[in-house]
Protein backbone atom coordinates (compact mmCIF):
# COMPACT_ATOMS: atom_id res chain seq x y z
CA UNK A 1 0.00 0.00 0.00
CA UNK A 2 1.43 3.67 -0.68
CA UNK A 3 -0.09 6.79 -0.56
CA UNK A 4 -2.39 8.45 -3.47
CA UNK A 5 -3.60 11.83 -4.31
CA UNK A 6 -6.91 12.52 -2.47
CA UNK A 7 -6.87 9.06 -0.60
CA UNK A 8 -8.98 8.51 2.74
CA UNK A 9 -9.24 6.37 5.60
CA UNK A 10 -11.17 5.37 8.33
CA UNK A 11 -9.39 5.07 12.20
CA UNK A 12 -8.49 1.59 11.17
CA UNK A 13 -6.79 1.96 7.99
CA UNK A 14 -4.02 3.61 6.18
CA UNK A 15 -3.25 7.28 8.12
CA UNK A 16 -6.07 6.63 10.29
CA UNK A 17 -4.79 4.22 11.87
CA UNK A 18 -1.68 6.17 13.12
CA UNK A 19 -4.57 8.44 14.78
CA UNK A 20 -5.73 4.95 16.59
CA UNK A 21 -2.13 4.04 17.32
CA UNK A 22 -0.95 7.27 19.36
CA UNK A 23 -4.61 7.52 21.35
CA UNK A 24 -3.84 4.07 22.43
CA UNK A 25 -0.47 5.41 23.89
CA UNK A 26 -2.30 8.61 25.53
CA UNK A 27 -4.78 5.54 26.86
CA UNK A 28 -1.36 3.69 28.12
CA UNK A 29 0.06 7.01 29.64
CA UNK A 30 -2.77 7.95 31.67
CA UNK A 31 -2.94 4.62 33.25
CA UNK A 32 -1.78 3.26 36.39
CA UNK A 33 -1.57 5.11 40.37
CA UNK A 34 0.85 7.64 38.66
CA UNK A 35 -0.13 8.22 35.29
CA UNK A 36 2.56 10.69 33.18
CA UNK A 37 -0.74 12.08 31.19
CA UNK A 38 -4.51 12.58 31.42
CA UNK A 39 -6.44 12.10 28.43
CA UNK A 40 -9.82 10.31 30.07
CA UNK A 41 -10.92 9.12 26.65
CA UNK A 42 -8.58 7.61 24.67
CA UNK A 43 -9.52 4.99 25.98
CA UNK A 44 -12.75 4.63 25.27
CA UNK A 45 -11.94 5.61 21.90
CA UNK A 46 -9.19 3.06 21.06
CA UNK A 47 -11.78 0.45 22.64
CA UNK A 48 -14.66 2.00 19.92
CA UNK A 49 -12.48 1.51 17.14
CA UNK A 50 -11.75 -2.33 17.98
CA UNK A 51 -8.37 -2.65 16.35
CA UNK A 52 -7.40 -5.71 18.63
CA UNK A 53 -3.40 -4.92 19.06
CA UNK A 54 -4.27 -1.28 20.09
CA UNK A 55 -6.91 -2.25 22.20
CA UNK A 56 -4.68 -4.34 24.24
CA UNK A 57 -1.59 -1.37 24.03
CA UNK A 58 -4.60 1.05 25.73
CA UNK A 59 -5.64 -1.95 28.19
CA UNK A 60 -1.68 -1.89 29.25
CA UNK A 61 -1.45 -5.55 27.99
CA UNK A 62 1.49 -5.22 25.70
CA UNK A 63 5.04 -5.21 26.47
CA UNK A 64 5.54 -1.14 25.55
CA UNK A 65 8.69 0.11 26.98
CA UNK A 66 8.39 2.90 29.08
CA UNK A 67 10.22 5.24 26.47
CA UNK A 68 7.38 5.18 24.25
CA UNK A 69 4.76 6.17 27.47
CA UNK A 70 7.37 8.89 27.87
CA UNK A 71 7.36 10.01 24.62
CA UNK A 72 3.35 9.89 24.21
CA UNK A 73 3.51 12.00 27.59
CA UNK A 74 6.01 14.90 26.20
CA UNK A 75 4.75 15.93 23.07
CA UNK A 76 0.82 15.73 24.61
CA UNK A 77 2.38 17.93 27.24
CA UNK A 78 3.73 20.09 24.51
CA UNK A 79 0.86 20.92 22.74
CA UNK A 80 -1.38 20.80 25.85
CA UNK A 81 1.01 23.88 27.00
CA UNK A 82 0.73 26.18 23.92
CA UNK A 83 -3.01 25.85 24.02
CA UNK A 84 -3.25 26.55 27.33
CA UNK A 85 -1.14 29.48 27.23
CA UNK A 86 -2.51 30.97 24.44
CA UNK A 87 -5.42 30.75 25.89
CA UNK A 88 -3.80 32.12 29.58
CA UNK A 89 -2.67 34.96 27.20
CA UNK A 90 -6.23 35.68 25.66
CA UNK A 91 -6.93 33.46 22.65
CA UNK A 92 -10.17 32.20 22.66
CA UNK A 93 -10.05 30.46 18.60
CA UNK A 94 -8.23 27.29 18.46
CA UNK A 95 -7.93 25.40 15.38
CA UNK A 96 -6.52 21.54 15.62
CA UNK A 97 -5.44 20.47 12.37
CA UNK A 98 -5.33 16.84 11.75
CA UNK A 99 -7.27 16.11 15.08
CA UNK A 100 -7.64 12.79 14.83
CA UNK A 101 -8.75 11.02 18.26
CA UNK A 102 -7.12 14.39 19.88
CA UNK A 103 -10.09 15.18 22.76
CA UNK A 104 -8.25 18.64 24.27
CA UNK A 105 -11.79 20.27 22.73
CA UNK A 106 -13.42 18.05 25.33
CA UNK A 107 -10.81 17.70 28.30
CA UNK A 108 -8.90 20.73 28.55
CA UNK A 109 -10.62 23.74 31.14
CA UNK A 110 -11.18 26.24 27.64
CA UNK A 111 -12.12 29.90 29.20
CA UNK A 112 -15.52 30.64 28.40
CA UNK A 113 -15.89 31.95 25.37
CA UNK A 114 -13.34 29.61 23.87
CA UNK A 115 -14.17 27.81 20.17
CA UNK A 116 -12.70 24.69 19.22
CA UNK A 117 -12.67 24.12 15.15
CA UNK A 118 -10.98 19.98 14.48
CA UNK A 119 -9.87 19.37 11.17
CA UNK A 120 -9.85 15.99 9.90
CA UNK A 121 -10.92 13.55 7.25
CA UNK A 122 -14.62 13.41 7.59
CA UNK A 123 -14.78 9.31 8.74
CA UNK A 124 -12.21 10.06 11.68
CA UNK A 125 -14.27 13.71 12.67
CA UNK A 126 -17.63 11.68 12.47
CA UNK A 127 -16.53 8.97 14.34
CA UNK A 128 -15.12 10.55 17.41
CA UNK A 129 -18.04 13.09 17.69
CA UNK A 130 -20.67 9.93 17.46
CA UNK A 131 -18.49 8.04 19.97
CA UNK A 132 -18.09 10.76 22.81
CA UNK A 133 -21.61 11.91 22.12
CA UNK A 134 -22.82 8.32 22.92
CA UNK A 135 -21.12 8.14 26.14
CA UNK A 136 -22.58 11.22 26.83
CA UNK A 137 -19.11 12.94 27.41
CA UNK A 138 -19.72 16.68 26.17
CA UNK A 139 -17.14 19.34 25.16
CA UNK A 140 -15.30 21.79 27.16
CA UNK A 141 -15.89 24.47 24.96
CA UNK A 142 -17.73 25.18 21.85
CA UNK A 143 -16.03 22.49 19.39
CA UNK A 144 -16.91 23.11 15.70
CA UNK A 145 -15.86 19.61 13.93
CA UNK A 146 -15.00 20.33 9.95
CA UNK A 147 -14.43 17.14 7.83
CA UNK A 148 -12.07 17.86 5.29
CA UNK A 149 -9.27 16.88 3.50
CA UNK A 150 -6.14 19.24 4.62
CA UNK A 151 -4.57 18.82 1.00
CA UNK A 152 -8.24 20.37 -0.56
CA UNK A 153 -9.35 24.14 0.23
CA UNK A 154 -9.83 23.55 3.93
CA UNK A 155 -9.49 26.90 4.60
CA UNK A 156 -12.74 27.72 2.86
CA UNK A 157 -14.38 24.91 4.93
CA UNK A 158 -13.14 26.69 8.02
CA UNK A 159 -14.27 29.58 7.27
CA UNK A 160 -17.60 28.60 5.77
CA UNK A 161 -17.96 27.12 9.48
CA UNK A 162 -17.50 30.43 11.64
CA UNK A 163 -13.66 30.83 11.54
CA UNK A 164 -12.57 34.29 12.10
CA UNK A 165 -9.54 35.52 10.52
CA UNK A 166 -9.27 38.97 11.91
CA UNK A 167 -9.16 37.04 16.04
CA UNK A 168 -5.65 35.53 16.82
CA UNK A 169 -5.77 31.76 16.33
CA UNK A 170 -4.04 29.42 18.73
CA UNK A 171 -3.35 26.15 15.67
CA UNK A 172 -1.71 22.75 16.76
CA UNK A 173 -0.74 20.45 14.08
CA UNK A 174 0.38 17.33 15.53
CA UNK A 175 1.86 14.30 14.32
CA UNK A 176 0.89 15.76 10.87
CA UNK A 177 3.38 17.35 8.49
CA UNK A 178 5.28 14.11 7.94
CA UNK A 179 1.69 12.38 6.07
CA UNK A 180 1.37 15.37 3.53
CA UNK A 181 3.09 15.87 0.61
CA UNK A 182 6.12 18.65 0.50
CA UNK A 183 4.31 21.08 -1.22
CA UNK A 184 1.32 20.27 0.54
CA UNK A 185 2.83 21.23 3.45
CA UNK A 186 4.48 24.33 2.15
CA UNK A 187 0.42 25.30 0.93
CA UNK A 188 -0.60 24.26 4.89
CA UNK A 189 1.60 26.95 6.53
CA UNK A 190 0.78 29.37 3.62
CA UNK A 191 -2.77 28.99 4.41
CA UNK A 192 -2.32 29.00 8.32
CA UNK A 193 -0.50 32.47 8.02
CA UNK A 194 -2.87 33.68 5.59
CA UNK A 195 -5.32 33.15 8.22
CA UNK A 196 -3.58 34.18 11.58
CA UNK A 197 -4.20 37.31 12.95
CA UNK A 198 -1.59 39.22 15.34
CA UNK A 199 -1.30 37.53 18.14
CA UNK A 200 -1.78 34.14 16.84
CA UNK A 201 0.63 30.74 17.87
CA UNK A 202 1.12 27.63 15.65
CA UNK A 203 2.54 24.18 17.19
CA UNK A 204 3.75 21.87 15.39
CA UNK A 205 6.87 18.98 15.11
CA UNK A 206 10.69 19.96 14.18
CA UNK A 207 12.00 17.55 11.98
CA UNK A 208 15.70 17.86 11.86
CA UNK A 209 16.02 17.07 8.16
CA UNK A 210 19.76 15.87 9.02
CA UNK A 211 18.11 12.76 10.40
CA UNK A 212 15.51 12.55 8.33
CA UNK A 213 17.49 11.10 5.08
CA UNK A 214 18.06 7.08 3.98
CA UNK A 215 16.20 4.51 6.14
CA UNK A 216 14.82 6.31 8.76
CA UNK A 217 11.15 5.64 7.69
CA UNK A 218 11.91 1.88 7.31
CA UNK A 219 13.63 1.94 10.83
CA UNK A 220 10.82 3.58 12.60
CA UNK A 221 8.62 1.21 10.62
CA UNK A 222 11.05 -1.70 12.06
CA UNK A 223 10.42 -0.85 15.76
CA UNK A 224 7.12 0.13 15.64
CA UNK A 225 6.57 -3.49 14.05
CA UNK A 226 8.60 -5.32 16.70
CA UNK A 227 6.00 -3.36 19.41
CA UNK A 228 3.42 -5.38 17.70
CA UNK A 229 1.91 -2.82 15.66
CA UNK A 230 1.23 -3.95 11.99
CA UNK A 231 1.01 -0.10 10.37
CA UNK A 232 4.09 0.03 8.00
CA UNK A 233 4.93 3.99 8.55
CA UNK A 234 7.36 4.09 5.14
CA UNK A 235 4.31 3.38 3.22
CA UNK A 236 2.34 6.14 4.87
CA UNK A 237 5.41 8.84 4.94
CA UNK A 238 6.38 11.39 2.33
CA UNK A 239 9.91 10.84 3.00
CA UNK A 240 11.49 12.83 0.31
CA UNK A 241 13.46 16.26 1.08
CA UNK A 242 10.87 19.00 2.38
CA UNK A 243 11.19 22.75 3.02
CA UNK A 244 11.72 22.33 7.44
CA UNK A 245 8.79 24.06 8.80
CA UNK A 246 10.25 26.22 10.73
CA UNK A 247 12.42 27.50 7.83
CA UNK A 248 8.93 28.25 5.95
CA UNK A 249 7.18 30.04 9.24
CA UNK A 250 10.62 32.30 9.88
CA UNK A 251 10.62 33.31 5.79
CA UNK A 252 6.77 34.27 6.14
CA UNK A 253 7.71 36.16 9.26
CA UNK A 254 6.76 34.22 12.40
CA UNK A 255 9.20 33.98 15.01
CA UNK A 256 10.38 30.05 15.69
CA UNK A 257 11.13 28.44 18.63
CA UNK A 258 12.43 24.78 18.70
CA UNK A 259 12.49 22.75 21.78
CA UNK A 260 14.77 19.77 20.84
CA UNK A 261 13.24 16.51 22.05
CA UNK A 262 16.43 16.23 25.09
CA UNK A 263 15.40 19.31 26.48
CA UNK A 264 11.39 18.35 26.52
CA UNK A 265 12.07 15.02 27.87
CA UNK A 266 14.30 16.81 30.62
CA UNK A 267 11.85 19.60 31.08
CA UNK A 268 9.55 16.67 32.27
CA UNK A 269 12.13 14.74 34.29
CA UNK A 270 12.74 12.16 31.98
CA UNK A 271 16.47 11.34 30.77
CA UNK A 272 17.11 11.68 26.97
CA UNK A 273 15.76 9.16 24.53
CA UNK A 274 18.46 7.10 23.50
CA UNK A 275 17.82 3.57 21.68
CA UNK A 276 14.64 4.53 20.47
CA UNK A 277 12.73 5.89 17.57
CA UNK A 278 12.86 9.13 19.03
CA UNK A 279 16.41 8.90 19.29
CA UNK A 280 16.32 8.01 15.15
CA UNK A 281 15.48 11.27 14.48
CA UNK A 282 18.33 13.10 15.91
CA UNK A 283 17.57 16.79 16.88
CA UNK A 284 13.82 17.00 15.99
CA UNK A 285 11.94 17.94 18.85
CA UNK A 286 8.66 20.79 19.07
CA UNK A 287 7.88 24.06 17.23
CA UNK A 288 6.31 26.96 18.08
CA UNK A 289 5.54 29.99 16.29
CA UNK A 290 4.46 33.68 17.48
CA UNK A 291 2.54 36.02 15.22
CA UNK A 292 3.61 39.30 16.07
C1 LIG B 1 -0.66 10.45 13.64
S1 LIG B 1 -2.34 10.93 13.52
C2 LIG B 1 -2.34 12.33 14.63
C3 LIG B 1 -3.70 12.61 15.18
C4 LIG B 1 -3.72 13.66 16.30
N1 LIG B 1 -3.19 14.92 15.86
C5 LIG B 1 -2.95 13.15 17.47
O1 LIG B 1 -1.79 13.53 17.67
O2 LIG B 1 -3.49 12.33 18.19
C6 LIG B 1 -2.41 11.69 11.91
C7 LIG B 1 -3.75 12.37 11.65
O3 LIG B 1 -3.60 13.18 10.51
C8 LIG B 1 -4.79 13.11 9.77
N2 LIG B 1 -4.43 13.49 8.40
C9 LIG B 1 -3.31 13.17 7.72
N3 LIG B 1 -3.35 13.66 6.47
C10 LIG B 1 -4.54 14.32 6.37
C11 LIG B 1 -5.17 15.02 5.32
N4 LIG B 1 -4.59 15.14 4.12
N5 LIG B 1 -6.38 15.57 5.57
C12 LIG B 1 -6.98 15.44 6.78
N6 LIG B 1 -6.42 14.78 7.81
C13 LIG B 1 -5.23 14.22 7.60
C14 LIG B 1 -5.20 11.66 9.91
O4 LIG B 1 -6.55 11.43 9.56
C15 LIG B 1 -4.89 11.41 11.36
O5 LIG B 1 -5.99 11.70 12.19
Amino acid sequence: MSRTEGDTWDLASSVGATATSVAASRALASRGPDPLIDDPYADLLVEAVGVPHFVAVARGETDIPEEMREHIAVRTRFFDDVLTDAADAGVRQVVILASGLDTRAYRLPWPAGTRVFELDQPSVIEFKTRVLADAGVTPSATRVAVGVDLRDDWPKALQDNGFDAKAPTAWIAEGLLIYLPPEAQDRLLDHISALSAPGSVLATEHMDPKALTGEWAKQLSALSRRHGSDIDLSALFYTGPRTAAGDHLSELGWRVQVLPNAQAYAAHGFDPPTDSLIAMVGDSGYLSAHRE
